[in-house]
């Protein structure tokens, strides 16, 4: 191809360097690394749209509250194996807040990021029953949850839900949950990487399913309240972030504190475990423990095990940050909907420029705008999409690797600078004019 802004052969032998034979499947760090040895060789600029991390600066509220209680002298001491009660408390009134969900403060357990959370809760969910082997993803998804699973040697099913949105997933799901070798669901919502949200319709039926099967919900919220189509900001006030748990008792929901406060460096996050799985004893627990309920299980045996607890700082700042939240004193999604204004621009000049959005809708409503989006061009394989577009200094992941089925790029919004877009512009001009659609 010719007169690309990156020379062709630069990329090729870096990604011949990393013995990465199928550039569709390469990893999120090989796709960082490569980008950042060809701008290092080039000295020309890429557009960074493979790393999922927050691009803003830390939640002011959390990281005062933290450094105060380092001052105080908390470091020096573990923290309660069950949390912080404030920061209990905390969780579960922001649950009220944001979701009008009733939850238990006992059920809000610190956990260090919502890895960790959904590592302890595949272990727990996988304890339950012998017969119940196999974790189900609702995907597209975040790879590094079936990485987790793999490590852990739990089974794992996956289905890509681009087909079956609306009343259509419940005939899926069923297909699945019919075999009696599900423990677990999980999605994330919004959704990494394509940033549909699952809408109440489809939450009722995963929860009215998850119940009448006896499996175990996983919602994760590492994105929580940030569709922001709506105003979820409000505490205590409609409209709330959507959930399955208005449809079933048998849920985990998964809230972190890296995104949507931008606090992922200090590895904080609340897994909330429903009021009623909470007390449920499971004969797999009493096989393998002597007993115990899940709540007791997963924080007492599985945590332990794993971290004995959650640094003991950081659950100070999440605790203020959830207090600030909750008494309407700090509107946390003021300071992340710049996300959102970053993927409108973005989408319009890929629009422009040839390109579709692969998962494009929520049924009849547009995809909101926020944290990632994902885009494909006519007649291109994910692979050839992502190798190409490095010749033109813009890496992005392909979809590959997130459990979708579909011809695409995840890009993510988080590190794009204001004088990019006209970059970005200039380059799509170049690549579309360089690949004509027939
Ligand atoms: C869907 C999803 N779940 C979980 C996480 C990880 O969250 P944490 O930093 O709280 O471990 C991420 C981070 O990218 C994510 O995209």
């Amino acid at each position: 191809m010719k007169n690309t802004p990156i020379n062709k052969s630069l990329i090729d032998e870096t990604i011949n360097e990393f013995q990465i034979t199928d550039f569709a499947k390469a990893t999120i760090r090989e796709v960082k690394a490569i980008a950042a040895k060809a701008e290092q060789m080039s000295g020309i600029e890429f557009i960074k749209m493979e790393m999922g991390v927050p691009g803003l600066p830390a939640s002011a509220v959390g990281v005062k509250a933290e450094v105060e209680a380092l001052q105080n002298g908390i470091a020096s001491l573990y923290p309660d194996i069950n949390g912080l009660p404030e920061l209990k408390s905390e969780a579960s009134r922001f649950i009220k807040a944001f979701m009008n969900t009733d939850l238990n403060a006992e059920g809000c357990v610190p956990v260090t990021g919502s890895m960790q959370g959904t590592y302890a809760s595949f272990l727990t969910c996988s304890q339950c029953d012998k017969a119940k082997d196999t974790i189900l993803f609702i995907d597209p998804g975040f790879p590094v949850q079936k990485q987790q699973l793999v490590v852990m040697g739990v089974k794992y099913e996956t289905f890509d839900v681009y087909d079956y949105r609306g009343d259509k997933l419940k005939d899926k799901l069923e297909s699945y949950l019919a075999k009696g070798n599900i423990s677990a669901i999980v999605y994330s919502n919004p959704n990494n990487p394509s940033w549909i949200c699952l809408n109440d319709e489809e939450l009722k039926i995963i929860g009215t399913l998850a119940t009448q099967y006896d499996v175990i919900v996983l919602e994760d919220l590492a994105y929580f309240a940030m569709d922001f189509r709506k105003n979820l900001s409000t505490p205590f006030e409609a409209p709330y972030q959507p959930t399955v748990a208005r449809y079933t008792d048998n849920y985990i929901l998964l809230i972190s504190g890296s995104k949507a406060f931008s606090y992922a460096g200090q590895r904080i996050g609340v897994s909330c475990i429903s009021d009623k799985l909470y007390h449920r004893a499971y004969p797999g627990f009493a096989e393998r423990y002597g007993g115990g309920t899940f709540g007791t299980v997963f924080i007492h045996r599985v945590l332990y095990a794993l971290s004995s607890g959650t640094s003991h700082s950081a659950q100070f700042a999440m605790a203020a940050m959830l207090k600030a939240a909750n008494d309407g004193q700090y509107n946390f999604l003021d300071e992340v909907k710049v996300y959102g204004e970053r993927a409108r621009k973005l989408k319009e000049i890929f629009l422009r420029h040839g390109f579709h959005l692969v998962y494009d809708k929520d049924l009849d409503e547009d995809v909101a705008d926020g944290f990632y989006f994902t885009i494909g061009y006519p007649g291109m394989t994910s692979g050839e999409l992502a190798k190409e577009l490095m010749y033109y200094g813009v890496s992005a992941i392909s979809l590959v690797t997130t459990g979708s089925h579909q011809q695409g790029l995840r890009a993510c919004t988080s590190f794009i600078y204001d004088h990019q877009y006209e970059q970005l512009d200039e380059r799509m001009r170049l690549f579309a004019a360089n690949h004509p659609k027939s």
